[in-house]
């Protein structure tokens, strides 16, 4: 589904960094690792802030426009094709984890947070933002399944080992590329590894 959907010429998510990324991306070091990275617009924003990236994604067809939009762009970013449901972070080598609308089921996300908080250095952060369950009823993107969508319990229960830094539940305008388009409920989190 993903590869037909970035088959389209265009980025379909927009080349522009995620907001809520842009807004806390000075709190970030490297190196970075971001889930389902996509066609590549988060991270080649951080590449551009001169930290070292690795975007991970299942589909190829995305990657390879990520890899288009860092050259275009004179930075490097290392991509990686991958399913989350199977992916082994290494543990203790990322500053950052970042984690922008990747709707996952709960069954990979009970298995991949566990080891995504075991991949973070010590102070190292995780930051998410997702569509939350308030979303459902909505027309602006996002999933169309309760399970895949967020809620703070949903997330916060993942990373047991790590401090809050923020959290919260709000209506906010999305206008990222064309499937992300509108008023939109999101969970945006925040939380640093224990040291
Ligand atoms: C809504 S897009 C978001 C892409 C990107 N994070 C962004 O904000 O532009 C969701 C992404 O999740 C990826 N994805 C979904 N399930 C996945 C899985 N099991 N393993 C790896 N990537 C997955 C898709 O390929 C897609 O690129």
């Amino acid at each position: 589904m993903w590869n037909e959907r970035y088959a389209a010429k265009e980025y379909i998510y927009g080349t522009e960094p995620n907001t809520f990324l842009a807004e806390n991306a000075g709190m970030l070091h490297g190196p970075v690792l971001s889930l389902a990275e996509g066609e590549g617009r988060n991270s080649v924003y951080l590449a551009s802030l001169g930290l070292k990236v690795l975007g991970v994604d299942s589909s190829e067809v995305g990657l390879a426009k990520a890899q288009a939009l860092a050259q275009s762009k004179g930075v490097e970013i290392q991509t990686l094709v991958a399913d989350l449901a199977e992916f082994e972070p290494e543990p203790g080598a990322y500053g950052a984890v970042i984690s922008i609308f990747a709707h996952l089921p709960s069954v990979i996300r009970n298995r991949l947070y566990p080891l995504v908080e075991r991949s973070l250095k010590p102070g190292g952060l995780i930051l998410l933002e997702a569509y939350s369950e308030d979303q459902l009823g909505r027309d602006t993107g996002g999933p169309k399944d309760l399970d895949l969508l967020m809620t703070p319990a949903k997330i916060t229960q993942g990373f047991p080992n790590c401090e809050p830094v923020l959290l919260r539940e709000q209506v906010r305008e999305v206008r990222e590329g064309s499937y992300h388009t509108g008023e939109a409920a999101v969970v945006q989190f925040i939380r640093r590894k224990k040291i």
